[in-house]
């Protein structure tokens, strides 16, 4: 079979099924193309994709100022290592550092890799700058936590779904209630902690928004105990959540593209997916002086991090981001999206609550968590027009690409509420 041969959805579900490790349930669809707010499967059936890759696709599918910038480079230097310099990473260093207002960045390929790479930072901050006893360091985290699937980032994760038959694991950790300042101030008293690692908002969860002072307070909390503040944002970060940066939603700030937050600034900063507008993977751990020149060389590092495709691809991604307005037009989409959702849910009976910052939201859906309604759902929006995924059983998250506009969220938000209804009358 050759490459280009096109093959029917039902083909490529085969293969995969055959071929693939089965580490993922996807929805039934196979895909092509995508354009914007849309993709279409290789039958041409044309979908409202809202999901965006898990919030990467945030400029769009194939966005074409982003692909240009891919291919122009492709065609020059793909690769070099760090073994040498090349022109493009210093370049990126300086834009990225700027945008996000941080003395220094190191640069990673995927999320999980940037988490890893904040967790080996913070330990390493614990013994050299703060003074911990060898080997003794401890970095906080939250229960119902997702910082990814390596073995130290499991060893942080209570889904036993992630972590069952994976052990030994990574000591040094310790889970606390997601939004319990108390629970935080108390382990915060061991003075082994060397960081708090904490989602804005719990993305795979099921999108949990914590109250409206708890970055803040928790930052600050972290502050007084000269305990890190990693603030892991690769699901909420650039734009996503009508901001930035979700770290920075506690302020009052004016200005939607800041970071440099006075009240709340994360010590470590860690970005991922949509820092590529899903086109390649680039993610990055962003710091001040005092903490990144821990690092030396030989300390850390990856082959493909910081390559010359993901400078250039990064550098156009933010750029979209910042000329197309994104964050202001997901906070005014997103406040738009659940106030239509929460009309469906006044005559609903279905559909319990809406919640969500930005283009992040999540319906949950009135049944128990091990029943298949949100997942069947997800299959009546699909036949609509509307590609959504369910998690962690009765919740389904919707994140269009921040590139949407008003018209064409209201279509969605039409087909949402005519799949439920259609639902209810089954
Ligand atoms: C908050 C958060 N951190 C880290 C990751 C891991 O990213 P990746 O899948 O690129 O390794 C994810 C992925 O969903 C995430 O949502």
């Amino acid at each position: 079979m050759s490459v280009m041969e096109q093959i029917s959805s039902k083909d490529a579900i085969a293969l995969e099924e055959k071929y693939g490790a089965q580490n993922y349930h996807p929805l039934p669809v196979v895909l092509s193309r995508g354009e914007g707010v849309f993709v279409w499967d290789v039958e041409g059936k044309k979908y409202y994709d809202f999901l965006s890759a898990y919030s990467a696709v945030n400029q769009g599918h194939c966005h074409p100022y982003i692909i240009n910038a891919l291919k122009e480079q492709a065609e020059k230097l793909t690769l070099t290592s760090r073994a040498f310099y090349n022109d493009m990473l210093g370049k990126y260093e300086k834009f990225i550092c700027e945008y996000f207002d941080f003395d220094r960045v190191l640069p990673m390929n995927t999320g999980a890799e940037a988490v890893e790479t904040a967790m080996k930072l913070a330990r390493k901050w614990g013994y050299e700058v703060k003074g911990i006893h060898s080997n003794q360091a401890k970095i906080v985290v939250c229960q119902n936590n997702f910082h990814g699937r390596t073995i130290s980032i499991i060893s942080a994760s209570n889904d036993p779904v992630a972590t069952e038959n994976f052990g030994p694991f990574t000591p040094g950790i310790i889970s606390i209630r997601y939004n319990d300042l108390r629970a935080l101030a108390e382990v915060l008293e061991d003075s082994n902690i060397a960081a708090f690692m904490v989602e804005p908002i719990q993305g795979e969860a099921g999108v949990y928004v914590p109250d409206e002072d708890y970055i803040r307070k928790a930052y600050e909390l972290c502050r007084q105990n000269n305990v890190l503040f990693i603030a892991d944002e690769v699901q909420t970060g650039v734009a996503r959540t009508g901001r930035l940066l979700a770290s920075c939603g506690s302020c009052d700030c004016e200005d939607k593209l800041c970071s440099g937050d006075p009240e709340v600034k994360p010590d470590i900063l860690i970005l991922g997916k949509a820092l590529s507008g899903g086109v390649f993977p680039v993610s990055a751990v962003l710091a001040n002086n005092n903490i990144m020149k821990v690092i030396r060389p030989g300390n850390h590092g990856s082959t493909f991090g910081g390559n010359p495709i993901a400078c250039a691809v990064a550098i156009a991604a933010l750029e979209v981001v910042r000329d197309e307005n994104l964050a202001e037009n997901a906070d005014y989409l997103g406040k738009l999206f659940r106030s239509e959702m929460s009309k469906l849910i006044e005559v609903s009976p279905l559909v319990k609550l809406v919640r969500g910052k930005g283009l992040l939201n999540a319906i949950v859906i009135n049944d128990t968590e091990d029943s298949s309604t949100a997942w069947d759902i997800c299959m009546a929006l699909k036949e609509n027009g509307l590609l959504a995924k369910p998690t962690h059983g009765n919740i389904i998250r919707f994140a269009p690409p921040l590139v949407m506009n008003e018209d064409q969220l209201l279509d969605c938000v039409a087909i949402i509420t005519k799949t439920i209804k259609d639902f209810e009358n089954k």
